[in-house]
């Protein structure tokens, strides 16, 4: 089946067409994704100047973008055919433009390249649900349901968060097609981002548990609250760690100790506040600091959120005998943590296997909605094109 893919949770707009194959029944392993389309427009640099992502700036950008997007991703999957005499009738209009009363910019743009094709041959439309920022998820939202109204599909609510870990599961195979694997449960999901640091036991699919969570910042969080700290930038992920690489390859001296907040702990929960704290106070006390401190320092941050994570991981592995590592999120781009856990099942001689996502689909990005989608509505999840889906900004995954 064929699914568009819609994602506007936090700054990248994304639409996607993927095509879905199950090979077999349970588990979907050996199941076939292939990506038909995929277009993305990334917002960071325009958040970049405000130094962090503004809710209502991503939405009007949103709006602006999702119309160029869907006509990029249909066509790139070959089903964007014009038409002289257009399929939507007036009742379809009026309908699609009380969807879109918050956003009449949008329904005048979708308007016109509805007038102008005609139905494309897709199965359904996913969507991100939440979590993430409400008024950019109504934006995708709204936008789906115009589309399911128009085209008379079905819809398919996705938790953003579940993309992560689906993205994480998608091995490359041939050309764009990505299969799924046969995940052995139980299995430990660390999600790493901007807003969430989760442990989550999966007793199988679509079954998750929250076994640890931060108590304060998030990872990625951290990442990017260091590097304003030292005016590095937004996102700090990417900054931080090409510095944390440059203090290792020229073996900069370790000068700054930072602490490991509750990485021996008795429980599988995270502090990162503590940790930030401790940069600023040390970067206070070492002024003015030289672009080489800035190193050391990334490296020295870098180096203690990598052996927490590790530490959180290993113990939720021993407790809950996981065969299984899923790491995912927009933090799992980092290198020296990718290289960390790779070390990690090494270590646990190869009876965990562990699941990175491809570095192209670390960020957010809408196949993993069509991905996440397709097992969704193979359970039986999809929804009539006039369902109620409400953004939810603070939706869980697992409780
Ligand atoms: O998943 P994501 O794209 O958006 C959210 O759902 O939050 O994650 C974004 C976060 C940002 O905090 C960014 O600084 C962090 O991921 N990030 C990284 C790296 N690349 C992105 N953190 C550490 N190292 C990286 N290479
Ligand atoms: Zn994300």
């Amino acid at each position: 089946m064929k699914i568009l893919a819609i994602e506007t949770s936090c700054d990248e707009t994304a639409v996607s067409v993927i095509e879905a194959n199950q090979n077999s029944g349970a588990h979907f392993a050996g199941t076939e994704i292939t990506v038909l389309g995929d277009a993305l427009l990334s917002q960071v640099e325009l958040h970049a100047r405000y130094g962090g992502v503004y809710p209502n700036l991503a939405r009007r950008e949103h709006t602006k973008n999702l119309v160029p997007l869907l006509r990029e991703a249909l066509s790139e999957a070959q089903l964007l055919r014009p038409t002289k005499e257009t399929e939507i009738t007036k009742e379809q209009i009026a309908s699609i433009k009380v969807q879109l009363e918050r956003e009449p910019e949008l329904f005048v743009f979708l308007t016109a390249l509805l007038a102008e094709i005609a139905t494309p041959d897709i199965d359904a439309i996913a969507v991100t649900e939440g979590p993430g920022l409400e008024p950019a998820l109504w934006v995708g939202i709204n936008f789906a349901k115009a589309l399911s109204l128009a085209w008379n599909k079905p819809l398919i609510p996705v938790n953003h968060m579940e993309g992560h870990v689906v993205s994480s599961l998608l091995e490359s195979g041939k050309g764009d097609t990505k299969c799924i694997p046969d995940v052995q449960f139980p299995a430990i999901a660390l999600l790493i981002s901007g807003g969430h640091t989760e442990l989550i036991q999966m007793d199988g699919w679509h079954h998750y548990r929250l076994i640890g969570a931060t108590r304060d910042d998030a990872v990625g969080e951290a990442f990017d609250k260091v590097a304003r700290m030292m005016e590095l930038g937004y996102p700090g992920g990417p900054v931080v760690s090409k510095l944390a690489q440059r203090a290792r390859e020229q073996e900069r001296p370790e000068k700054f100790t930072l602490p490991r907040p509750m990485m021996n702990s008795n429980d599988l929960d995270f502090s990162f506040s503590g940790l930030k704290t401790s940069v600023l106070y040390t970067l206070h006390d070492n002024e003015p600091l030289s672009e080489i401190d800035k190193e050391i320092m990334c490296r020295a941050f870098e180096d203690a959120v990598t052996d927490i994570l590790i530490k959180k991981t290993k113990r939720a592995i021993e407790e809950y005998h996981a065969r299984t590592i899923i790491l995912g999120g927009g933090v799992s781009a980092n290198t020296h943590i990718r290289e960390a856990f790779s070390r990690l099942v090494e270590q646990e001689r190869k009876e965990v296997t562990l699941y990175l996502p491809e570095p192209k689909h670390t960020t957010d990005n809408a196949v993993m909605i069509g991905a996440a989608g397709y097992l969704k509505h193979c359970k039986g999840d999809a929804e009539s094109p006039h369902a109620d889906i409400r953004a939810q900004g603070n939706l869980k995954l697992a409780s």
